[in-house]
């Protein structure tokens, strides 16, 4: 697989899913538990704009929706009868101030090439709510994938998020005041993202599933056949299983996912 030179959280190559998304609707189904979260955020918002709404995963069936997407590659992938799609980037949202009800993003911000000017202006174009589910870098930690196989996804982190509180007190800047909900991800999570196999660990020895999660292509690829050998070794030895028993007896699990929701006022955002 290709690697690429650009990092998650700022400086991200704006084509990076041009590259990477080919594959992305086989193993990236949205989960409904996760939907309902993002929705129920949403409140009672008419209009809806969803930026880096990729293959329309998440985008709630039950209200005015507009997409935007940099990525072509990602909007091929969009079913016949998704909402209609712009092609932009959030750091230059082509519409008015205040002008959708709420703005949202999913597993998204952290790709932007300048993240803080995307969120100001989803904070610019939101007349209510702007509703962010992703995960905090500085829990990365949590997951057994990363702190026993993959050591090497902590370095793309950057380092101000070994902060505690730091990514929470970025969104804060940025968004004004913020509610911030943990979600669990459940055993079963039909979106193939990085975190959602964590029951079920053969799944990351399947190229197929390791192609819809950009944390693997964004690392060397002696890092990843490193980790993926020595889990597959742990899986044939039973090691794997000794270690994380617990987990097997757990139906969901707190690994930094979280739905952010902030009400803009004309103080935040860029309005002008
Ligand atoms: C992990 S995918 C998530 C897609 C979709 N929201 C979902 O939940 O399935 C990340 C998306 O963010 C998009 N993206 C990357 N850079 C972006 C930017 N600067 N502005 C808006 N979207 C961007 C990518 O093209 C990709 O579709």
């Amino acid at each position: 697989m290709e690697r690429l030179t650009s990092r998650p959280w700022g400086g991200q190559k704006a084509d990076l899913y041009d590259r990477i998304g080919r594959t992305y609707a086989t193993t990236r189904r949205p989960d409904l538990r996760i939907a309902g979260a993002i929705w129920a955020a949403l409140g009672d918002a008419h209009t809806v704009l969803n930026v880096g709404a990729g293959a329309g995963n998440y985008e709630p069936p039950d209200r005015t929706l507009t997409a935007l997407e940099p990525s072509e590659v990602m909007i091929a992938q969009r079913p016949p009868r998704a909402a209609p799609v712009v092609l932009g980037r959030a750091e230059e949202l082509p519409f008015d101030n205040d002008a959708f009800d709420a703005v949202m993003a999913v597993l998204s911000d952290h790709h932007w090439t300048d993240r803080d000017r995307g969120l100001r202006e989803l904070s610019r174009v939101a007349r209510r709510r702007v509703v962010l589910f992703n995960a905090n870098p500085g829990e990365a930690d949590l997951f057994w994938l990363t702190t026993e196989y993959l050591p090497e996804f902590l370095e793309l982190i950057p380092s101000r998020y070994q902060t505690p509180g730091a990514w929470e007190q970025e969104l804060q800047t940025v968004l004004g005041d913020i509610v911030i909900t943990p979600v669990p991800v459940p055993h079963d999570c039909t979106d193939g993202f990085y975190g959602a196999y964590w029951r079920r660990p053969e799944a990351y020895l399947d190229p197929t599933v390791r192609a819809g999660i950009s944390v693997f292509a964004q690392l060397s690829s002696r890092a990843v056949d490193r980790a993926i050998d020595a889990l597959r070794a742990d899986l044939e030895t039973g090691r794997w299983h000794e270690r994380h028993r617990e987990l097997l007896r757990t139906d969901e699990l707190h690994l930094g996912y979280y739905v952010i929701t902030a009400e803009p006022t004309s103080q935040t955002g860029g309005r002008t």
